[in-house]
């Protein structure tokens, strides 16, 4: 095993660990995940993104049993593994498969290609292994932009597919966007979607809001807080408890804010009503805190990745909401990031 390789699982297990005894701590958050399996559809929920670093060092069964113990309900996969696919089936476990950036083009130019991915990597599963969703591409509007063009063609032949073998409503199809597709995150009531990508957001949040799917999005408060330190608390990042001067004021709404992370989601939610959809939710599809930065990261350390990651999970399953949209939670998959 590589060293590498070696670090990360250590990482994962620890990550792990951490959330089981983190919860295990308090009998209340105990029974919240309880619940949270029962009315999985529902209720928010904390899931982990699972790597190929990950799924490559242990064995699917391992992988699978693992996450059982730990009561990890809610897993998204970088593409879709036919082993842990079929190592999944008849748990409760929920899986967002992915169609990874590279088959954009062939899935986006043949409904053909589209259909048999869709027979190949759902339809042979579902509903053993309880699929929940697919996420079309990863950041591709930010990290492969010329594959912009073939994306809503692409998530609409899968759509097509997904129909055609009458999954469309249980099985919700989407693509993750990197958080800098959203500008002027703070405040929150002046954000807006970039708008060199106004021709395919358009039509994008009207496939969302007509399927009823939600907004992927990858969130990092970590990022934003580098990008402006000194005017954005490493305590609003982190999630602790603030004083009320520490809180930051939308001028516009008088909203407070006592978290990052709600902040970047209400600038979605602004965004997406800028382009007049209102009735698309935010799932986080990634979240986490760097864990081993050098010299120039000083606060990407394991201490604030766990504080991070703990209190992220408090949080989601306190069901408060964003200060702008109290009445909805975004479910979060974490990622463990180095
Ligand atoms: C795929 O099918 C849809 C309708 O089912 C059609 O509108 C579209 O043009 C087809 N795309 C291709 C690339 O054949
Ligand atoms: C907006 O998107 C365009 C096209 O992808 C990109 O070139 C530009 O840098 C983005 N603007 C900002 C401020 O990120
Ligand atoms: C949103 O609605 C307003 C008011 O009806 C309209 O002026 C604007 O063009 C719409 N924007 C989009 C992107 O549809």
């Amino acid at each position: 095993m590589a060293n590498s390789e070696f670090t990360t699982y250590f990482i994962i297990i620890i990550l792990f660990c951490f959330t089981v005894s983190s919860t295990a701590k308090s009998s209340a958050l105990l029974r919240e995940i309880k619940l949270q399996t029962q009315e999985q559809d529902k209720e928010p929920f904390v899931g982990v993104n699972i790597g190929t670093d990950v799924s490559d060092l242990l064995s699917p069964a391992d992988l699978v049993s693992f996450l059982q113990v730990q009561k990890i309900y809610h897993i998204r996969l970088y593409d879709a593994n036919p082993d842990l696919l079929k190592a999944l089936a008849k748990t409760k476990i929920r899986v967002i498969i992915s169609v990874p950036n590279n088959q954009l083009l062939a899935i986006g130019s043949s409904n053909t290609t589209a259909a048999s991915w869709v027979g190949r990597n759902v339809v042979a599963y579902y509903p053993e292994t309880l699929i929940t969703g697919i996420a079309v591409g990863d950041e591709v509007l930010t990290t492969v932009p010329s594959s912009a063009p073939l994306l809503l063609p692409a998530i609409q032949s899968l759509y097509s597919a997904l129909v055609a073998a009458n999954l469309h409503t249980q099985i919700k199809i989407s693509t993750p966007h990197a958080a800098s597709i959203v500008l002027d995150t703070f405040p929150p009531s002046q954000a807006y979607f970039n708008q060199s990508l106004t021709s395919v957001m358009v039509p994008l949040l009207q496939f969302l809001s007509r399927t009823g799917s939600p907004l992927m999005m990858n969130l990092y408060p970590y990022y934003v807080f580098m990008e402006n330190k000194g005017v954005v608390p490493l305590d609003n990042s982190l999630f602790k408890p603030l004083t009320p001067s520490k809180e930051m004021v939308d001028p516009n709404t008088l909203l407070h804010y006592t978290n990052v992370l709600d902040a970047m989601i209400d600038a979605a939610y602004v965004s997406m009503k800028n382009l007049n959809v209102t009735d698309v939710v935010v799932l986080v599809t990634e979240s986490g805190w760097p864990s081993k930065g050098d010299s120039k990261e000083p606060y990407a350390t394991k201490d604030n990745a766990d504080t991070y990651n703990s209190n992220l999970i408090k949080h989601v399953l306190d069901r408060s909401g964003t200060p702008l949209r109290p009445e909805l939670t975004s479910s979060v998959y974490i990622r463990v990031v180095q």
